[in-house]
């Protein structure tokens, strides 16, 4: 009985609080996108088929002795490719209106940039597109440049669809994970960072960062110039956006905390070229500046990936230590969540994920101001809870913290938004629980619970919360 009791109670607590948190104060513009995220590599699965070739991620997370610590890979991932129907399904049950997701270029290109095309990769991403219009799904493509060669079969093979389009994830995190830590492949390493066994240049991550703005900067122009006009859409970049706190009121710290915000956002906004007079030649200053004002901005819109906020400390100017991943070139700070007893936010199980609502409004605040509020879409936000042994099914889909922590976020938005911040839509990361590159199948971020034994996709509590969130706005529109 006191079980059954306590069940009981625990069901009208979640229904309560699911209303609660729903009818919070947030409003948002008419037209909003609220949408779910997810990537090709994470969700896909279908390794092989229908002559698909490998990808970096395929030959790192086979290779023996790599950091995934669970030693899973996403050979079968939450098998999106065969299984894309029932997950559009699912989104519309959620009451989403759109979908971002990436293509594996090596489903398109199998065998590298002078291989043939493979009809089969593009047909199963035209079904995709086609099977989320059909729901009154807009769908939101990502990863474009592979190489002048390629960069147009996107647009031709999908523009008449496609409306929104991203050239790159998360720059800032490929260049310090796969060129300066060594964790991501391909595994390069500068020293200080890592255990280096090659690629020992400090200089390494911001060659590396430069290459991707002007394979950015390719990418826009093609559009620009050849498909915009005609097929009407926006083109832009993510970014993985920390909100930088200063841990006291000192001028060094500030100045400490936008160094910090600018080593991990500015150097990949293509407005500016800040940093690149610093660390490369005249020259290509130079080649950046004509090619910028020729596109007059190289971007329609930022992508704004934001999960969590740090304090910086200085380490130039006082004695102290610099954290993992900054160098004297990044003009030495320390980052933390917590500093001599100051904590920013509420801890969560996950190490460096406090969550702190107010880094959302900070950190669209920062770029409104910062670059003329350029439309901004917040294309990733969300929870992750770790898979414990002990955690039971039951347990991760009541998932209170989840619904907590998105009404909060998402909160924190609609102030920014009625500040005056032009921010277009929202993407909660992710619709499913999926591979979570180093941390394998040990963290889960879904709506939706996956048994990775089944497969099977399990609404949580907060997917019942998205779906009252949205029809609510969407009905006051
Ligand atoms: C950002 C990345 O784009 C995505 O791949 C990752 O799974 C989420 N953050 C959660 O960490």
């Amino acid at each position: 009985v006191s079980l059954k009791l306590y069940v009981g109670f625990f069901l009208l607590y979640m229904l309560s609080l699911e209303q609660s948190l729903a009818n919070n104060s947030s409003s948002f513009p008419s037209n909003f996108f609220f949408g779910t995220s997810s990537s090709a590599y994470q969700y896909e699965g279908a390794y092989l088929a229908n002559g698909k070739g490998l990808n970096n991620w395929d030959v790192y997370s086979h290779k023996p002795g790599n950091l995934i610590v669970d030693g899973s890979n996403a050979d079968i991932a939450v098998d999106h490719y065969h299984r894309y129907l029932e997950d559009i399904d699912l989104m519309h049950s959620l009451g989403v209106n759109s979908y971002r997701f990436s293509i594996s270029w090596a489903r398109i290109l199998p065998k590298g940039r002078f291989g043939e095309i493979n009809e089969a990769g593009i047909k199963f991403y035209n079904n995709l597109i086609d099977g989320l219009l059909l729901k009154g799904l807009f769908a939101f493509l990502e990863s474009l440049f592979l190489s002048f060669l390629h960069i147009d079969i996107c647009f031709k093979s999908f523009g008449d669809r496609v409306k929104y389009w991203v050239t790159f994830n998360e720059p800032s995190f490929q260049v310090k994970f796969g060129f300066q830590a060594g964790t991501f492949p391909p595994s390069r390493c500068s020293k200080p960072f890592g255990n280096c066994t090659y690629g020992d240049s400090e200089k390494e991550p911001f060659i590396t960062a430069h290459n991707i703005i002007l394979a950015h900067i390719a990418a826009v122009h093609i559009y620009r110039t050849k498909y915009q006009a005609t097929q009407g859409g926006s083109i832009g970049i993510v970014l993985h956006c920390f909100w930088y706190e200063p841990i006291s009121n000192s001028v060094a710290d500030k100045l400490a905390a936008e160094r910090a915000q600018s080593f991990s956002i500015n150097w990949y906004v293509p407005f500016t070229i800040l940093f690149f007079i610093f660390y490369t030649n005249e020259a290509v200053v130079y080649e950046l500046e004509t090619v910028l004002q020729k596109l007059n901005k190289g971007l329609d819109f930022i992508g704004i990936n934001h999960y969590t906020s740090y304090y910086v400390q200085d380490c130039m100017f006082s004695a102290c230590e610099p954290g993992p991943g900054t160098s004297k070139m990044e003009g030495y700070f320390a980052q933390s969540s917590q500093k001599n007893g100051t904590r920013i936010g509420e801890p969560t199980e996950l190490v460096g994920r406090n969550v702190y609502p107010q880094g959302m409004e900070k950190i669209v605040t920062y770029l409104k101001d910062r670059y003329h509020n350029v439309p901004m879409i917040i294309t990733e936000n969300g929870y992750g809870d770790m898979n414990k042994p002990n955690s039971t099914t039951e347990s991760l889909l009541h998932d209170v913290e989840r619904i907590k922590y998105l009404a909060g976020y998402l909160d924190a938005l609609s102030t920014a938004i009625r500040k005056g911040a032009d921010v277009r839509g929202y993407f909660v990361w992710s619709l499913l629980d999926n591979f979570e590159w180093n941390s394998g199948y040990t963290i889960r971020f879904g709506l939706h619970h996956v048994d990775y034994e089944t497969l099977r996709r399990t609404p949580k509590s907060s997917a019942t919360w998205y779906r009252n969130l949205i029809s609510q706005h969407i009905a006051k529109d």
